[in-house]
């Protein structure tokens, strides 16, 4: 096994820039693999991939043994944000996540996402058109960031200049969220974070209870199944989640898929040709560089698989990136083609986590897409090489200069 320990550094610069090469080897070599710098099992082919977020001796509850583990003074703490992190259907396992996520499914159906088509096309115009004449500009910074912000809180139904407050709040919860290890304060910061957004939310339910407005809070407040519906706090954690789940995601979508068209411009050509085929081009953005690197799950009973012992309270990380280059499921998978069909990509989870979020995240992808390709035929790249953020779970970049000649 040292072999294998010593290939896959998931903090290594090059890995985190491309990690196919390993994750290919790992596929043939060693598809349990137990990394140590992360202290977990590490899984990359798409059958595994797909078995493991399929199978109950698996959970997706993370948080109840790391709260469990803090010492109580860290706990006290945090309390309210673990009140609301408790509420988020991503962490639960079946009964608690079958009962938020078919109140949830009754709010973000079909018909109500597609509804947005027109306030998304209006939002993208709104960032696109300043920025037909300018010469240079970071594409991150100007468009696919600042998109899925305006859109989350239009769907929520919250004024547009409530950004600022609702992202510096997020910023405080950050590092507690996201597990980082070098902040000292982060658990003061994300408490203080957490206080202020839920009160925020409190504030914009309770208006809404007394006076509905067409919009998801709304839905959230008043969706009902049988006798039950989402308590206060649930509607403010899912409110929080949306935030978090939607937002740099769909920012590391549009910002990986304009950059693969960029930099495959034959492909980008097509599409310009053809506008017809984003939908399908979206899908390929998914699979061949999709925002989500990996999904994070504990084992919940011990079991074995290829021939290893899992222990239960070990963490298992399914590479979903490695599982979408899987060849013994795609043809040519490093090969960005976007006619590629069937795609049965991973990028947004299988099973009963599958994200919420998905026909969202594809209308605005194709939206976003679509329009700059068209509004912004002359765009190419400014940078020769794109450093991937340093995250386990997330594939993007934090800037990404362009320039239009
Ligand atoms: C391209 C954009 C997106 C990608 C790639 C993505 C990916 C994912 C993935 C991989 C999961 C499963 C996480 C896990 O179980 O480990 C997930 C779950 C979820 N996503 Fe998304 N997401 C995107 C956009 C969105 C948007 C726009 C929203 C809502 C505004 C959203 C809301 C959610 C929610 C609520 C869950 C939890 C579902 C559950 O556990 O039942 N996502 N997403």
């Amino acid at each position: 096994m040292a072999v294998h320990d010593a290939i896959y550094n998931p903090r290594d610069r090059g890995t985190i820039n491309d990690p196919l090469p390993i994750f290919r080897q790992l596929q043939d070599e060693d598809p349990c693999h137990w990394c140590a710098p992360l202290k977990s099992w590490v899984f990359t082919r798409y059958a595994d991939v797909r078995d493991v977020l399929l199978d109950e001796q698996i959970s997706a509850d993370r948080l109840t043994p790391y709260f469990a583990s803090l010492p109580s003074d860290q706990r006290r703490g945090v309390m309210e944000v673990i009140k609301y992190l408790n509420t988020w259907v991503a962490f639960k396992d079946p009964p608690d996540h079958t009962r938020i996520r078919s109140l949830l499914n009754k709010v973000f159906t079909p018909g109500a996402i597609r509804n947005l088509r027109p306030s998304i096309t209006d939002a993208v115009a709104q960032l696109l058109d300043p920025l037909r004449n300018v010469e240079a500009f970071d594409f991150v910074k100007e468009f696919a960031y600042p998109l899925p912000a305006t859109v989350i809180l239009t769907m929520l139904g919250l004024p547009l200049e409530d950004i600022e407050r609702l992202h510096e709040w997020s910023a405080e919860m950050q590092p507690f969220i996201g597990g980082a290890t070098t902040s000292t304060d982060k658990y003061a910061r994300a408490e203080a974070g957490a206080i202020a957004m839920a009160e925020y939310f409190r504030a914009a339910i309770r208006e809404r209870t007394s006076r509905p407005r067409d919009d998801m809070l709304t839905k959230l407040v008043a969706c009902r199944e049988n006798d039950d519906a989402l308590t206060e706090d649930e509607v403010i954690g899912s409110a929080i989640l949306f935030l978090f789940g939607g937002h740099e995601t769909t920012t590391n979508l549009i910002g990986n898929g304009v950059r693969a068209l960029l930099q495959h411009p034959n492909q980008g050509s097509e599409l310009r040709a053809k506008p017809e085929h984003t939908k399908a081009a979206v899908e390929e953005i998914l699979r061949f560089d999709g925002p989500t690197l990996a999904s994070v799950r504990l084992v919940g009973t011990e079991h074995e698989r290829h021939g290893r012992t899992l222990k239960c309270g070990d963490r298992v990380f399914v590479m979903i990136h490695g599982a979408n280059h899987d060849q013994r499921i795609f043809d040519n998978p490093n090969v960005f083609d976007i006619s590629r069909s069937p795609n049965p990509h991973l990028t947004f989870n299988y099973g009963i986590h599958f994200c919420l979020g998905a026909p969202l995240a594809r209308l605005e992808g194709e939206i976003a897409i679509g329009e700059v390709l068209q509004r912004l035929p002359d765009l190419s790249l400014a940078a020769d090489q794109y450093d991937y953020m340093d995250t386990m779970v997330m594939r993007g970049v934090w800037t990404m200069p362009v320039r239009q000649t």
